[in-house]
């Protein structure tokens, strides 16, 4: 069937009572556009498990706390709108920020965990925007599953809490992150490197991956070792380079490391460009 567009909440409201997706299992696949094939291994996991799927595209303004990153984030419309309905999505959701967020709108979720830390330490109000936001779409769209990266791992445990807190009826599915040939971690924000700068975030995998367990004797002697590995290969704006509980997000301690699992993650810059990564060791 073909993939339908709604631009508007009315659109939207109207398509959701029709016969295609009243009474259906709708996977929701929530995005900020310029698709990749990161964003298609999430389509593919909720066109196997729901009836119908909705992808949505809306570059959400308040989980970005700067300006300028939100005026160079990347978009490709017109182009996402082709790989969607090549991939048999049922419906694309593109609303416009006037009726996401209107002049009153006053409400956000504010979070007493897991925002201060990692990607929240130095992003102000990301992950309030993002909760509220993804709290929006389950709110409007009311899926059944909804389908999230670990590429954005501490989101990915927010909004599970979120879930949780707010007794809501959607099963959060994660998908494991996609990367390129050369270990990348897929990204919309990838399409701002340059070449060169493509070649210097692929030695971030290579790098880590290294990390063991035997590693962590000390979080300041492995991070410090690691970083200068890092700085070899010219990547020295290291936001952060942590390891931590794979579940509850905790600083992982050095005297109670065997049996457990743990992932390693990390922020950094390159020229402009903001990345992030992780990944899971141990158990
Ligand atoms: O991961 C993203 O692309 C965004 O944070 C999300 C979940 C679509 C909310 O805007």
């Amino acid at each position: 069937m073909a993939t339908l567009i709604a631009r508007n909440l009315k659109t939207l409201k109207k398509s959701l009572l029709g016969k295609k997706f009243r009474d259906k299992n709708i996977g929701l696949v929530p995005t900020m556009g310029a698709i990749h094939n990161g964003h298609l291994a999430l389509v593919k996991k909720s066109t196997n498990l729901s009836h119908v799927t909705i992808v949505t595209i809306f570059l959400n303004p308040i989980q970005f706390n700067n300006e300028e990153d939100l005026k160079n984030y990347p978009t490709s419309l017109k182009e996402d709108i082709k790989i969607l309905t090549k991939n048999k999505v049922d419906l694309i959701f593109i609303p416009s920020r006037k009726e996401m967020y209107p002049e009153n709108f006053s409400t956000y979720i504010n979070l007493k965990k897991f925002d201060n830390i990692l990607c929240g330490k130095k992003r102000k109000d990301h992950f309030s925007g993002v909760a509220t936001v993804v709290l929006k779409l389950f709110s409007l769209i009311n899926p059944k599953y909804a389908f999230f990266g670990e590429k954005d791992y501490q989101q990915l445990v927010i909004i599970k809490k979120l879930v949780k807190d707010f007794n809501l009826n959607v099963k959060v599915q994660s998908v494991k992150t996609v990367r390129d040939s050369q270990g990348l971690a897929l990204s919309s924000r990838n399409k701002l490197l340059s070449t060169n700068q493509k070649i210097k975030a692929t030695k971030i995998n290579k790098i880590l991956r290294k990390i063991t367990l035997k590693n962590l004797k000390s979080q300041k002697a492995f991070s410090s070792f690691f970083k200068r590995k890092l700085n070899f290969y010219g990547i020295s704006k290291i936001e952060y380079l942590e390891v931590r509980d794979n579940k509850s997000l905790e600083l992982y301690s050095s005297k109670d490391i065997i049996g457990k699992s743990y992932r390693v993650f990390i922020a950094v810059k390159i020229g402009k460009v903001r990345l992030i990564d992780n990944f899971k060791i141990g158990k």
